[in-house]
């Protein structure tokens, strides 16, 4: 069951033959994705052998193999981990009772709308990114970028196998819409507002992978945990391929710091102007595309109380984070959690009921783990023998739904007048001259083992290849 089958048009380990109107639906949408991925995805790309690893079986062990190829020719299919037939629901009023195998009736509506939000966001990325290839810092960085889209590509493919497969007429309307929505497109947007933003340079691109596809793997833990087993399956599978673009994300700012704290001490100083003039980008510019990244991927999780949160919690359709690790009773009746309010100009806590603020529960928990990785690049930084420390901003920062929105708050959490803000804002949000600076050291770097001057290389190669390797082939 693990082992993936090669053989067939749509690489599959969900026996996709014996499923023949299945199998005609799904290959008759198969080049239409493919139109996409020549009109939206990578720009300029097509031709480009690139070493990719491709899934091979959904074992934790070596289930990947890499090589070059086309992306184009990248083998996109549908990886589902193996399931368990005795599988409980083991969170909500369903608790105890076998695992869905099929969409019940009443929740169709709602697990529709779960899986269509989960998957608009992956084409979305690779629509979000697809001009920088054109300005990649190094051959090692553009195989990331091009890894990181074909997988997200392939987070699709699993969204919509199940639109197909469970959802009938509906799900394979909904396959379509996936396709004609586009990032940034006045008429016809993707659905969440983080995946309408642009990633127009690499300092955003690190920015994005580290904050927002942790949101995806949030997310993803959380469906992770639903009662309906096909789709916890499929979104296990797709974590184990979002570690990746996590590390990508983490190592790519972390290279950033270590390429400027290593300027700052040759230069011995930390005047933005000085180290702009050497060509590397000094640490407040790299706070404020932290404080912009942060505070947009947080709002992604949702209003703060939302009865939709209680409603997918208690029918089943979405746990928490590492629910099973979890040791109340599962239904969270009666409990209570802390969200913030603003009462007379001050944020203040109060205590809601839990059930309505698993929105906020999961936030908080996205936020524990991407302070780590913030405390990881601030070592970068001490072992430098540097002062300055980075910061994620407080919650309340720059929010654009629930109780926060419309709220103007400091990154330390103090509420600010709107002529506060004003005055302040461009020391804490990237600056159009920031992002101008930014965007001029993009310059394309494809010489093996060569680096443009604002990054350090990595500290090892992609599957134990050297930094030097010839990991994008120009043709
Ligand atoms: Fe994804
Ligand atoms: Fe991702």
């Amino acid at each position: 069951m693990s082992a993936i089958n090669y053989s067939e048009k749509i690489p599959n380990n969900v026996n996709l033959s014996e499923d023949r109107t299945l199998q005609r639906a799904l290959e008759h949408w198969q080049p239409n994705y493919l139109q996409w991925w020549q009109d939206m995805g990578p720009e300029g790309s097509q031709n480009f052998d690139v070493y990719l690893r491709t899934a091979v079986s959904v074992d934790p062990q070596g289930w990947a193999q890499f090589g070059h190829v086309k992306m184009p020719d990248y083998r996109w299919g549908i990886f589902l981990n193996p399931g368990d037939a005795d599988r409980k629901i083991h969170f909500g009023d369903h608790m105890g009772e076998a695992a869905w195998q099929d969409v019940p009736g009443e929740h169709r509506a709602n697990l529709r709308r779960i899986i269509v939000t989960q998957g608009d966001t992956e084409p979305a990325s690779v629509e979000q990114q697809r001009h920088l290839g054109l300005t990649a810092p190094s051959q090692y960085d553009l195989r990331n970028l091009f890894q990181v889209n074909v997988e997200e590509g392939r987070h699709l493919w699993a969204m919509v196998y199940l639109l197909h497969k469970y959802f009938g007429r509906d799900g394979r309307e909904e396959a379509e819409a996936l396709l004609e929505r586009n990032s940034g497109d006045a008429d016809n947007p993707r659905i969440l507002e983080a995946f309408n933003e642009k990633t127009p340079d690499w300092l955003s691109f690190f920015m994005f992978t580290y904050f927002t596809d942790r949101d995806g793997k949030f997310q993803l833990c959380a469906l992770a945990e639903s009662a309906f087993d096909p789709l916890a399956r499929t979104t296990k599978f797709m974590l184990t391929e979002e570690a990746h673009h996590m590390f990508v994300g983490e190592s790519g700012v972390g290279r950033v710091i270590t390429r400027t704290c290593q300027v700052m001490n040759e230069l011995k100083t930390d005047d933005p102007a000085k180290l702009r003039a050497a060509g590397v980008i000094d640490l407040p510019t790299i706070q404020r595309y932290l404080n912009f990244h942060y505070s947009v991927t947080i709002d992604l999780f949702g209003a703060d109380q939302s009865s939709n949160a209680a409603i997918f919690y208690s029918s089943g359709l979405k746990g928490r984070y590492e629910e099973g690790k979890r040791s109340d009773d599962h239904k969270l009746k009666g409990q209570t959690y802390k969200v913030l309010d603003v009462q007379g100009g001050q944020l203040v806590e109060k205590e809601v009921p839990m059930l309505n603020a698993l929105n906020e529960v999961l936030r908080d928990d996205y936020i524990k783990d991407s302070m780590a990785g913030v405390e990881r690049w601030n070592k970068l930084i001490e072992k430098a023998g540097l002062p300055h420390r980075l910061k994620v901003p407080h919650k309340a920062f720059h929010r654009n739904i629930g109780t926060l929105a419309g709220v103007k708050v400091s990154p330390e959490g103090r509420v600010v007048s709107e002529s506060e803000w004003n005055a302040k804002v461009d020391e804490w949000l990237p600056t159009a001259e920031d992002r101008a600076f930014v965007a001029s050291l993009m310059g394309r770097v494809v010489e093996p083992g060569k680096f443009a001057n604002w990054i350090a290389p990595p500290v090892m190669g992609i599957n134990r290849q050297p930094v030097d390797f010839e990991y994008v082939r120009f043709g």
